[in-house]
């Protein structure tokens, strides 16, 4: 699969944008705030309907007096396949997917552009919350098999649902509103036990990639762990929980048990990394978790994701440059800097970023 080109109107600092992208590796240099991962931030949202950096799109249209819609398209070929994928970007209301123009939904353009990013906010996988967390093993399920993306998203939606009746309620449960929230229960219960079990699995098989991709990195070997910390005791499963935990549900007027409650608990040398590791080590293990993540995805795919890699190497010392480079192999690369790289980088193309245009120089 390559990304090849790639159009943009009114996208971030981009009025306009027509660029192709060779195979292998291309760098884009610029200095800060020129639009260098605005350029990275459109091919994801191409590739997956969302964006790394914020949750509405609002963000994404150019802002600028009667600019109401910005436009993403991109040509991607895999095989013998041409596919023209394109969004309509709208500021104030939901985007439109198309593939090769027809109306396309999240679950079946998952999967046919399989991405991988790295960015130095991935620090979050570490300091920041649970929430993080889930989002990073969802995301990378939702790329493995996109079936899941499916439950994620019915879970979501029945959670609102539920935490709206038990709202509605009050804490005083009649026999009417007893048996809808049977029924919501049983939703919940049925797609949390599934998107859990997933998770689970998910983590078992991340956990000697982690430690592999951590060698590879670090060229270090630490006792490295990765545990899915549930928020409700598996007995019975999610069903039995929700039984249980009812009672606290009315009280709070909210579902105090679930997939939503869950984290990923990552130990370094039997301590909890949240709150022990390094900088460095952080950073590293951040890495390593994305890192595994591409390789399981690609052996889940068949094929090596695209790779994003938005300003990588700035923190990093030289000799973890070099283990990242090493190991971060793909058929296409697209790479972005402000500043220096390891000097062994290998690329076949070199574009200038700044004030939202680009010029190939090399
Ligand atoms: N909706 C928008 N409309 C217009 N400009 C925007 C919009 N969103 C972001 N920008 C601007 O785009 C510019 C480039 O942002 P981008 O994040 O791509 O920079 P960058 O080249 O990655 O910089 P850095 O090296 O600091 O990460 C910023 O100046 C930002 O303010
Ligand atoms: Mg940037």
């Amino acid at each position: 699969m390559r990304f090849k080109r790639l159009w943009l109107a009114d996208f971030r600092n981009y009025v306009h944008l027509d660029l192709e992208f060779p195979p292998g590796t291309s760098l884009f240099v610029g200095s800060n705030g020129e639009g260098k991962t605005n350029l990275l931030e459109a091919v994801f949202y191409l590739a997956t309907m969302t964006s790394f950096r914020v949750g509405s799109s609002e963000a994404l249209v150019r802002s600028a007096d009667g600019t109401a819609e910005a436009i993403v398209r991109g040509e991607v070929v895999t095989g013998q396949r041409e596919i023209l994928l394109e969004a309509a970007v709208r500021s104030g209301g939901r985007s439109q997917f198309q593939m090769n123009r027809q109306r396309v939904r999240r679950r079946d353009l998952l999967g046919v552009v399989p991405i991988s990013v790295f960015m130095p906010d991935d620090l979050v996988l570490l300091k920041g919350g649970p929430g993080d967390r889930r989002r990073f093993l969802d995301d990378a399920l939702s790329q493995i098999d996109p079936r899941l993306d499916v439950v994620r998203s019915e879970l979501e939606s029945v959670l609102r649902q539920r935490n709206a009746l038990l709202r509605q309620i009050g804490g005083r449960l009649n026999g009417d509103a007893a048996s809808t929230l049977d029924v919501w229960d049983q939703k919940f219960a049925e797609a949390g036990d599934a998107l859990t079990a997933a998770r689970r699995e998910l983590v078992t098989r991340l956990q000697p990639r982690a430690l592999q991709a951590y060698w590879d990195i670090a060229a270090r070997e630490v006792h490295l762990g990765l545990d899915y910390a549930s928020s409700w005791a598996p007995e019975g499963g999610l069903g039995e929980a929700l039984a249980r935990a009812r009672r606290e549900d009315l009280r709070r007027a909210a579902t105090t048990v679930g997939p939503h409650r869950d984290d990923l608990v990552v130990w370094i040398e039997g301590r909890p990394a949240r709150t022990h590791a390094s900088q460095g080590e952080q950073r590293s293990l951040a890495l390593s978790l994305r890192l595994a993540v591409h390789r399981e995805v690609a052996a889940a795919a068949g094929q090596t994701p695209l790779l994003l890699l938005d300003d990588v190497f700035s923190e990093l010392d030289p000799d973890r440059s070099r283990g990242v480079l090493h190991a971060l192999q793909s058929e296409q690369t697209l790479l972005t800097t402000a500043g220096a790289l390891p000097p062994e980088i290998d690329y076949n193309a070199r574009f200038r970023v700044a004030g939202g245009r680009i010029v190939r120089e090399v």
